[in-house]
């Protein structure tokens, strides 16, 4: 990258943005800016597959180069980030100079800021710019995972110790998982896809806790539910701390005995949540469900009829673990583990539950791998929600088999076709 074409993106971005509080949109003096900026930065695309301008510490980076007397240079540009709390734009490859109009339109215009820019952004059809903004003091989503996994830990950790868990961390944390849903519910679902076959138990909680409080909030359940639903997924194996290590890490077939000691950890769990201060009544009844099944054919076995909230995290539970590798079973890849489920629908799933799920992952859910038209292989990474057939797609290999450098793209995938 040259000096001089940095400059000139910058210089152009920066008279687009001004040249929008002195003229209409439409006005040359607004559209030749956004035209220049356009062909400067398709052009810089062309070596790589995205560029990144970001604010930290009030200072403005171009890539990893910091850019002296910004402030000055650039006042517009620095301000419209500062005024809507934009800490990076990202423009990726395969970029539009519609998508590029679009980004100076939402930057200059409308009354919205933070994440609520994004959602403008992916309703505007644009997809090769992403809005980052992370206010000061939150967490990114894979320190929230992480910090996810590391709540689990703690609390199973103190059970299997004779404590009885504060409540405090899960609610806080679970708080920290139900804003990143909301602000961009398809990368939080993509690091779902994160498996840790060592520690499965605490990376499988969080994984159906995310799945979990996702499809309560896309079901449109009320703030509290999705809350019990996060906060009951991710301890909905807590019991599994009074099963010993042996029996839950048996690589082959469980004994009958063993198999009762296993069907003990929903009614181990919901006791154990009675006794942790401040959890609501519904997570220790979800937990005391989870393997109940719609059919009732699960354990423990009873005929009272399951809270809406139990049938949620039965079925991600079970996607999760379709799609984690397993002594026993070779992961599934995520569009055929929905394709699973539904074989399982009235009988283990409950179908209205279990169809507004398959609705969430889409046709192509995140992580599925696909061949594209072209013959190139690749991992979908989101979701389109103005046409879900057509995914976003990082494509891995090229065609002719060989791995590629990974890059994204989200047209060609007419013919795209889940392998299995
Ligand atoms: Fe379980």
């Amino acid at each position: 990258m040259s000096v001089d074409n940095r400059e000139n993106i910058l210089k152009n971005i920066n008279a687009a943005l001004k040249s929008r509080k002195l003229y209409p949109a439409g006005h040359p003096a607004t559209t030749a800016p956004v035209a220049k900026t356009y062909a400067l930065l398709v052009d810089e695309l062309k070596s790589r597959n995205n560029l990144v301008i970001a604010i930290a510490s009030e200072a403005l980076l171009y890539e990893e180069d910091f850019i002296q007397d910004a402030e000055k240079l650039y006042a517009d540009l620095m301000q419209h980030m500062g005024a809507k709390n934009i800490d990076a734009i990202i423009f990726e490859k395969g970029l539009s100079e519609k998508e590029m109009g679009s980004l100076f339109e939402i930057m200059a215009g409308a009354d919205i800021k933070g994440a609520e820019l994004q959602k403008e952004m992916y309703n505007k059809g644009v997809t090769h710019i992403t809005l980052k903004s992370m206010p000061i003091g939150k967490r990114n989503i894979l320190e929230i995972y992480n910090g996810a996994v590391e709540v689990v830990k703690n609390v199973m950790g103190e059970v299997r110790m004779g404590k009885i868990p504060k409540s405090e961390p899960v609610e806080s944390i679970i708080g920290e998982m139900t804003d990143s849903v909301l602000s961009d519910p398809n990368a939080m679902i993509g690091l779902t896809m994160i498996k840790n076959y060592d520690n499965y138990l605490y990376n499988h909680s969080v994984n159906v806790s995310i799945l979990s409080l996702s499809l309560a909030k896309f079901m449109g359940l009320s703030d509290q539910e999705v809350h019990d639903a996060g906060v009951g997924a991710l301890l909905h194996d807590i019991g599994k701390t009074g099963v010993s290590e042996q029996i839950i890490r048996k690589p082959g077939g469980l004994s009958s005995e063993e198999w009762e000691k296993i069907k003990e950890h929903p009614l181990l769990g919901s006791n154990i949540i009675k006794r942790m201060e401040g959890m609501n009544e519904a997570v220790g009844r979800i937990i005391y469900e989870h393997h109940i099944k719609y059919d009732h054919s699960g354990y423990p076995q009873t005929t009272s009829s399951l809270h809406p909230l139990s049938q949620i995290i039965c079925i991600c539970d079970a996607y999760d673990a379709l799609t984690t590798l397993r002594v026993y079973q070779k992961p599934h890849d995520p569009s055929e583990a929905v394709r699973i489920l539904t074989n399982f629908s009235g009988k283990h799933f409950n179908p209205e539950t279990l169809s507004a799920f398959v609705r969430m992952m889409g046709v192509y859910p995140v992580g599925t791998m696909v061949r594209l038209s072209t013959n190139e292989l690749g991992v979908v990474t989101r979701l389109n929600q103005e046409s879900p057939e057509r995914p976003v797609v990082k494509v891995l290999y090229g065609s002719d088999g060989v791995e590629a450098f990974p890059y994204e793209l989200d047209f060609l995938l007419d013919a795209a076709v889940p392998l299995t």
